[in-house]
């Protein structure tokens, strides 16, 4: 039976977070962490039309967690629902009262500079209306292109009522945008791509990392805002992208040393932890043999980094290499565009690596997938080597 209005909708205050599709298990599981969420199924948020966007709802007791806090969510945005049958009532004084309250509390908490409405429709008279009445309940001016306070109209999705549902988001920018990146390079991982990559690999406190093509470091930044590592090492061959990879790594909060030029002011007054990076063909680098737990690379994508006609030979090399420097029962994580290049080459590594899941996400528009591999071999307590040793031998 279709629901009615007045019809019981999910108790507490709703919000709902916006995340790449692929990434909506992990934010799910990221929001598990926080008290006083209930999760709400996926059919509370609707259908979207927008084919890079997900959204996971949820209820909570309490103020909402902290977006910097799930770091594979795109954005965080206060549902506020109406019970009115169409969006002129929102015009009406007591729903105008309630929603200019919820939208001053948002732009309380950050700074921003111009209103964004998107609602079907946005031009018709009733939310050109709305847009002005909105604007100027926060102080805003109309900014229907580039406005950082982005305002959704909505139908409310049928599985929580009907009427009309506002969405505000918490935040002027995408948490995508990390505060680390401090240099953009072409071919960057979207940052909630690479901490979901981390959350299916696992992120023990001993685990040594090496990050082979590791462009401006975006899987080394998120690896480490997850906590400890034994060793973080990245290594690329162009030296360009290795002083990105410092300028964010250092953004970050890490020390940064290995093959670079001299920056007195790259380390951090209380770094984290340091990261060596390491300029180096990621094919073939002198890194000692099983000297890692987990391999995760990026290789170029052959549009905005490299050449597509290069990729089976790099794919090749880059497993074989990583073969030699994972342990037995280590694991790997691969992003590639090139999917059946890559499938190929995994076929013709032989024994090496044993194929462990793909996740296929949306970045831009792309549909690269996470490829997960398990090294061959027993699995049983590496042989340990203290950080200090694997670097001295790694410089
Ligand atoms: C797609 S980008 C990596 C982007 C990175 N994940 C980030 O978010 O910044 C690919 C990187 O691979 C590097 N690369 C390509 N071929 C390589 C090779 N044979 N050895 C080492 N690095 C290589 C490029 O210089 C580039 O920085």
């Amino acid at each position: 039976m279709p629901p009615t209005f007045g019809a019981p909708a999910p108790s507490g205050p709703r919000w709902e977070l916006e995340v790449r599709p692929g990434l909506a298990p992990f934010a799910r599981d990221e929001l598990a962490a926080h008290p006083g969420v209930t999760p709400l199924p996926p059919e509370a948020a609707g259908e979207t039309d927008d084919a890079h966007a997900a959204a996971v709802p949820f209820t909570c007791d309490g103020p909402p967690p902290d977006l910097a806090t799930l770091r594979t969510a795109t954005s965080l945005q206060r549902v506020v629902p109406f019970d009115v049958p169409r969006p002129k009532a929102l015009l009406g004084d007591a729903a105008h009262r309630t929603l200019a309250a919820e939208l001053r509390a948002v732009r309380m908490r950050d700074v921003f500079h111009g209103l964004r409405v998107e609602a079907a429709g946005a031009d018709t008279p009733v939310v050109q209306r709305l847009r002005a009445a909105w604007g100027e309940a926060v102080g805003l001016p109309d900014a229907p292109e580039d406005g950082d306070l982005r305002v959704r109209l909505r139908r409310a999705p049928p599985a929580v009522g009907r009427g009309w549902e506002v969405l505000i988001r918490t935040t002027p920018r995408p948490a995508s945008v990390r505060p680390w990146r401090v240099v953009d390079r072409p071919g960057g991982l979207d940052a909630c791509v690479a901490a979901a990559a981390w959350r299916w690999v696992g992120t023990p406190a001993d685990q040594r990392v090496v990050n082979l093509m590791c462009g401006g470091g975006t899987l080394l930044a998120e690896r480490a805002a997850l906590g400890p590592a034994a060793a973080l090492v990245g290594v690329d061959l162009d030296a360009d992208a290795l002083e990105a990879a410092a300028a964010n790594l250092g953004a970050a909060g890490l020390a940064v040393d290995g093959d670079l030029g001299p920056a007195p002011d790259r380390a951090p007054a209380r770094a984290r932890a340091t990261v060596r990076l390491r300029l180096a063909d990621a094919t073939a680098t002198d890194l000692p043999d099983a000297a890692f737990d987990v391999l995760v690379a990026d290789p170029p994508w052959g549009d905005a980094v490299g050449a597509a006609d290069d990729l089976p030979d790099l794919y090749a090399g880059l497993l074989r290499e990583g073969a030699r420097l994972v342990r037995p029962g280590g694991t790997a994580v691969v992003v590639t565009h090139a999917l059946r290049a890559f499938e190929a080459a995994l076929a013709a590594a032989g024994d090496g690596w044993r194929a462990d899941g793909t996740l296929r996400v949306f970045q831009g528009g792309h549909r690269p997938a996470l490829h997960r591999l398990r090294r061959a071999g027993d699995g049983g307590t590496p042989p340990r080597r203290r950080e200090g040793d694997l670097l001295d031998s790694a410089s």
